[in-house]
């Protein structure tokens, strides 16, 4: 995300290098030739990452021979990236507009927008015929190269009761963005200033999930795959979000269906309550996130849903076997919260700079009330939040700044979120000692004791795995420099191997910079989140792949798009690894779930990057899906290395 340093200024302060800005790439991407004379012996070359606390990646293209690198800088976060600037993103200041919950006030909010598309199809579709899986495609390469799905590993097997699903999130399927009631929310908003979504694609109506559904989730199931990780849209509840507003009864019911039509097709819900998309309103009032006034707000909207006033949702969520999650990544919503266009609507007190420790600290009074929240309702089942990244690695062995630098990620990364409500009830160390109590609140006992143990399971995103090194100018000059670009987590994410120069793996689109599949750290990944943040059972809450350059293909070039070979193999190395993780290595893993379900609003990359296991035929009327080869790889993995399907 990028930067409230321009990258000039960044590669200079670092490197004293001359660079010139990409014409192809983002906004957010900058070539640096000869950067990396020889890449065994140079540490070098950054990629800001999201907002001020998270580290900065290097990834390292090679040109010519394999030691001739030239380093390829991006401004890209873990995996949403958002320019620093733009013409103009008009918002009013906060606390102007009046809390008028009526229907003029909810036109008054949808006017910060303006016009929305309308959708092609204005009600639920009930599918006329059952879905059936069509027959699979030839083998991808000679059995000599590559075996298939159902020959990886074939005698291990996941535990019985494995969750093995698809994943989504309302604001990237549902589309629909006006209809029966729901409110606007802040990335409904964010999609129509300019600048923000590379493609200039809206969400406004992507693939239309909300009135296809039911042909969705029967997908899904003609795939085998037992479950479907998804989240509800607070502004379809509550389209003012706040706790003394109007609730949108259609949105509950549209909920509930979705939910009974998963248990009908004997897909297992797993339900995440929010995936970024606050309501607008909400930052309107008060700043959303950078406000205390959030934690009761949030609190009582998980109430209302898990309460009898959403009844048929809680008939899904008391299942047994079931799992929910409060927040998705938090450190990754928290690091866009000061960065534009969101820092647009910063509360009085909290900046640019402070806003993502401000929403660290609130966004955890806020998972903590509402899992207090579900536990005195005595429902069964469990719920966490979805951590993501990974720990990383040094990058020079036996350096102990990269050492620190690896400790440092680890602290500025999960740690924000895992070591209070895992291991300590409080921030790292490391947190506490780089920033002052007007960055960082601190909690205070009462605070520690209500935040501990808020999980029953630890969830994590992992999609790669890295090393990381020391800033140039080490890590104490960075620490004790709040202008360093590096500061406050001072440490670089290196994309490529200190010894070798080699790639930690192969890279995805170019709008995904930050992604390379590393399926090789995969195992050494999961023991260090177990060993870190313990927990009886672990969710491999999303994984995927942007196969490069399938955003720029037309409709006419289908055969193409369903060959999807680097994101069929991502899976495939990505899933034999994790059962030698659970099998050999003893990992209490009981889901994997495979973002995504179908292409998808890609936040900033809009349509542009796909991470669909379907594609999405964004011309056709009825937007049309076809599952790609990775689909079908998935479903025989799936049917091969389970034990025994699971009862919901
Ligand atoms: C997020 C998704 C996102 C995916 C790919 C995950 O971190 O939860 O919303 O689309 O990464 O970038």
């Amino acid at each position: 995300m990028y930067l409230l340093l321009s990258h000039s200024t960044l590669l200079a302060l670092l490197y004293g290098v001359e660079f010139v800005l990409s014409q192809t790439a983002p906004s957010t991407i900058i070539n640096v030739s000869s950067l990396l004379p020889d890449p065994r012996t140079s540490v070098v070359s950054s990629h800001l990452t999201s907002g001020v606390a998270e580290s900065t990646t290097v990834p390292a293209t090679t040109s010519g021979s394999l030691f001739t690198t030239s380093a390829t800088l991006t401004a890209v976060p873990t995996t949403t990236t958002v320019p620093s600037s733009s013409s103009s993103a008009p918002f009013p200041p906060v606390g102007s507009i009046p809390r008028d919950y009526s229907p003029a006030g909810l036109s008054r909010l949808w006017d910060l927008i303006g016009p929305v598309e309308v959708p092609p199809i204005t009600t639920t579709v009930i599918p006329q015929t059952p879905v059936t899986l069509p027959s699979p495609p030839p083998a991808l390469y000679p059995a000599f190269f590559a075996v298939t799905p159902k020959d990886i590993l074939p005698d291990l097997k996941f535990p019985k009761g494995f969750l093995f699903g698809v994943a989504s999130a309302a604001y990237q399927v549902e589309g629909a963005v006006k209809d029966e009631g729901k409110g606007p929310s802040i990335w409904d908003w964010a999609g129509h200033q300019p600048g923000v979504v590379t493609d200039n694609s809206t969400a406004d109506v992507v693939d239309l999930h909300y009135y296809l559904y039911k042909e969705d989730v029967a997908r899904i199931a003609a795939l085998g795959v037992n479950s479907h990780s998804f989240s509800i849209s607070w502004a379809r509840i509550f389209p003012f979000g706040a706790s003394d507003s109007p609730v949108n009864q259609q949105g509950i019911n549209h909920y509930a269906d979705v939910i009974a039509t998963h248990l009908q097709f004997n897909v297992t819900p797993v339900v995440t309550l929010f995936h970024w998309d606050v309501p607008l309103a909400l930052n309107a009032y008060y700043g959303g996130f950078a406000s205390p006034n959030i934690v009761d707000d949030f609190i009582q909207f998980v109430y209302l849903v898990l309460s009898s006033h959403g009844c048929c949702i809680i008939h899904c969520l008391a299942l047994k076997h079931h799992s929910r999650y409060t927040f998705n990544e938090p450190q990754v919503f928290c690091a866009n919260v000061g960065v534009f266009p969101f820092n647009l609507s910063l509360p009085n007190g909290v900046n640019s700079s402070n806003a993502q420790f401000h929403c660290s600290y609130y966004l955890l009074k806020a998972h903590a009330g509402a899992v207090k929240v579900f536990r005195e309702m005595n429902i069964s089942g469990e719920i966490a939040f979805k951590s993501s990244d990974y720990v990383g690695m040094p990058w020079r062995a036996n350096n102990t700044e990269d050492v620190d630098a690896v400790e440092r990620h680890a602290a500025f990364g999960i740690g924000v979120f895992a070591d209070p409500v895992y291991t300590t009830g409080d921030w790292p160390q490391i947190l506490k000692d780089t920033l002052s109590p007007d960055y960082l609140p601190r909690f205070t006992e009462e605070d520690s004791k209500e935040i501990l143990g808020t999980a029953d399971f630890f969830a994590i995103d992992a999609y790669r795995t890295y090393w990381n090194a020391a800033p140039p100018e080490g890590i104490d000059a960075c620490v004790s420099n709040s202008s360093d670009p590096l500061w406050p987590s001072c440490n670089l994410e290196v994309m490529f191997d200190f010894n070798t120069g080699w790639a930690s793996g192969p890279a995805s689109d170019p709008l995904t910079s930050w992604l390379q599949a590393t399926p090789q750290f995969l195992r050494s990944s999961f023991k260090e989140y177990h060993r870190r943040w313990p927990a009886p059972r672990i969710y491999y809450s999303e994984f995927g792949f942007a196969q490069p350059f399938e955003g720029v293909r037309t409709p006419a070039e289908l055969f193409q798009i369903t060959e999807d070979t680097d994101r069929t193999n991502y899976y495939m190395t990505y899933l034999g690894e994790l059962l030698l993780s659970i099998q050999e290595d003893g990992m209490p893993v009981e889901g994997a779930f495979a973002w995504a379900i179908m292409d998808n609003a890609e936040w900033n990359s809009g349509l542009s990057a796909r991470f669909g296991i379907q594609y999405v035929n964004y011309s056709s009327p009825t937007l049309q899906r076809t599952y790609k080869r990775s689909a079908f790889a998935l479903s025989d993995f799936f049917q091969t290395h389970l034990q025994k399907e699971v009862a919901i």
